[in-house]
């Protein structure tokens, strides 16, 4: 129970603060004369404290949970609690006109099972998860959050849809969401999976600047003037492993090696696609090639790993240098969990998912982006293989928290996210174009009811 301290006081107000409960002593006093200090006392204490005690939940029958019992805080256990209480609504393409175009594309040939895969996956798992979860609601008006379905980035890449279409299509979905014009679009939950994470939808910054966006990507400069992460409402999620990789149970594609077996000290196995740390590390690895390897690879052709093959090298170091991509965040970092590499963060702007639980230092390094050198594979050379293998050791427990498992298992990044949203739900939503009446009836700025709101409903 995540209830307040039961030894604190009765009251809010303290006799003394009241200045009302002050004068009626005076007043008391001075009339009973002949009573003497000690009961004076007594019954100012009886008389000022049952008055004076602030109880807003007794004098009206409207508010719901109780914040005040008898005058005592009684922080309600939703919102952060000790057990996750959610309700989820997952919209329908059915019920939203848009919704089928920005999960299947323009010819609606696209596929999940195709959009699944790779890093970007996370956009269709997610979506995944929540229909089977047990936090899943049909009741729109009991939700804590709506969750939008969309697997935009995948039908993007696979041409289903351009950017023009991506950003039309996304207002006209909102414009039919009268839930999301209620709360001004708070409690609604979008996944964006890539490096550019909400700006994938053009005009975000219109209308998704409340809502809560599950993204890898928590860079605030990267390219663009506006950051479209911000901490305090949106959520960073881990990348989408390879599901070979990320079995609860049983085999995996590749198994981990021992320490001692691994052939390089460190190694950096990704495209350089032109970007300074990549080259910087393509460089050393051919000034030191028994301690890094850092193949200079391609997307297609001889010099292209094949996913078997790609995780067979990754095992075979101590160290995975995870260095930025074409953004801040970088699958390699999650990856290296799973064969068991301690990751080296060098990417300097970086957010990892979960900060609020897990100790990054106990499982990771992060290097300055601009000491990419010798002075490096030095740094990396000093670490005794004992503080290498607790690194490991720690890192094999908290890798479950990036495996996008049903919910049912005892750990997972869904349970994450889910932890994430909870500490998110907002007892009373509002926005600039709400407004509520003495009846607690919810109004919009023509002073019109909200179940009589119709779609398309304004946006901004
Ligand atoms: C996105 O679409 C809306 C509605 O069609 C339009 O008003 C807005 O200008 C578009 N944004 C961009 C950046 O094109
Ligand atoms: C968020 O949207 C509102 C309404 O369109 C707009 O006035 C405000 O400037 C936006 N905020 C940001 C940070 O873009
Ligand atoms: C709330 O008050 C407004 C204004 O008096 C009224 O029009 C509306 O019908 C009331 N709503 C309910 C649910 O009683």
């Amino acid at each position: 129970m995540g209830s307040v301290n039961h030894r604190s006081s009765r009251s809010l107000l303290s006799p003394a603060q009241n200045p009302a409960c002050t004068r009626a002593h005076q007043i008391t006093a001075l009339a009973l004369v002949a009573v003497t200090f000690i009961l004076t006392r007594a019954f100012d204490r009886l008389s000022c404290s049952s008055s004076s005690s602030f109880n807003p939940s007794s004098s009206s029958s409207l508010s719901p949970p109780p914040l005040f019992d008898r005058g005592i805080l009684r922080w309600p256990n939703r919102g952060f609690g000790s057990a996750l209480a959610l309700k989820i609504y997952v919209y329908s393409e059915e019920e939203i006109d848009g919704l089928a175009l920005l999960m299947r594309g323009r010819e609606g040939k696209i596929s999940a099972d195709d959009c699944l895969k790779g890093q970007w996956g996370t956009q269709v798992k997610i979506h995944q998860l929540l229909l089977k979860s047990k936090f899943r609601t049909l009741k729109k008006k009991e939700a804590d959050f709506f969750f939008v379905p969309s697997y935009v980035k995948c039908v993007r890449m696979m041409g289903g849809l351009n950017d023009k279409e991506i950003n039309q299509t996304y207002v006209k979905v909102l414009g039919q969401m009268p839930y999301f014009r209620l709360s001004g679009g708070s409690n609604h939950v979008f996944v964006f999976p890539s490096g550019a994470g909400a700006h994938l939808f053009r005009s975000w910054a219109t209308f998704l600047n409340r809502s809560i966006i599950l993204t890898p990507e928590g860079d605030r400069t990267d390219k663009r003037d506006v950051s479209s992460y911000n901490t305090w409402k949106d959520i960073i999620i881990p990348g989408n492993v390879d599901d070979g990789m990320t079995t609860f149970h049983g085999s995996t594609l590749v198994s981990p090696i021992p320490l001692s077996k691994r052939k390089y000290l460190a190694n950096f196995l990704g495209r350089a696609q032109g970007k300074v740390g990549r080259l910087q590390l393509v460089d050393l690895s051919k000034q030191y090639p028994d301690k890094l390897e850092a193949p200079e690879l391609k997307l297609t052709g001889p010099n292209k790993l094949g996913r078997t093959e790609y995780f067979n090298h990754l095992r075979n170091a101590k160290f995975c240098l995870a260095p930025r991509g074409e953004s801040s965040w970088t699958l390699r970092f999650y990856e290296s969990f799973f064969v068991e590499c301690v990751p080296v963060i060098l990417s300097d702007q970086v957010e990892l998912p979960f900060q609020n639980v897990i100790d990054y230092t106990q499982i990771s390094i992060k290097w300055p982006s601009t000491q990419i050198g010798a002075q490096l594979l030095d740094y990396l050379e000093s670490i005794p293989n004992e503080v290498i293998e607790g690194m490991i050791a720690r890192g094999r427990q908290f890798r479950c928290l990036w495996v996008y498992a049903a919910e049912t298992e005892p750990c997972s990044a869904t349970l994450g996210i889910l932890w994430e949203l909870q500490r998110k739900v907002r007892q009373f939503h509002q926005s600039a174009e709400t407004f509520w009446l003495h009846n607690r009836s919810i109004v919009n700025r023509d002073l019109v009811e909200f179940h009589q709101w119709r779609t398309p409903v304004p946006l901004p």
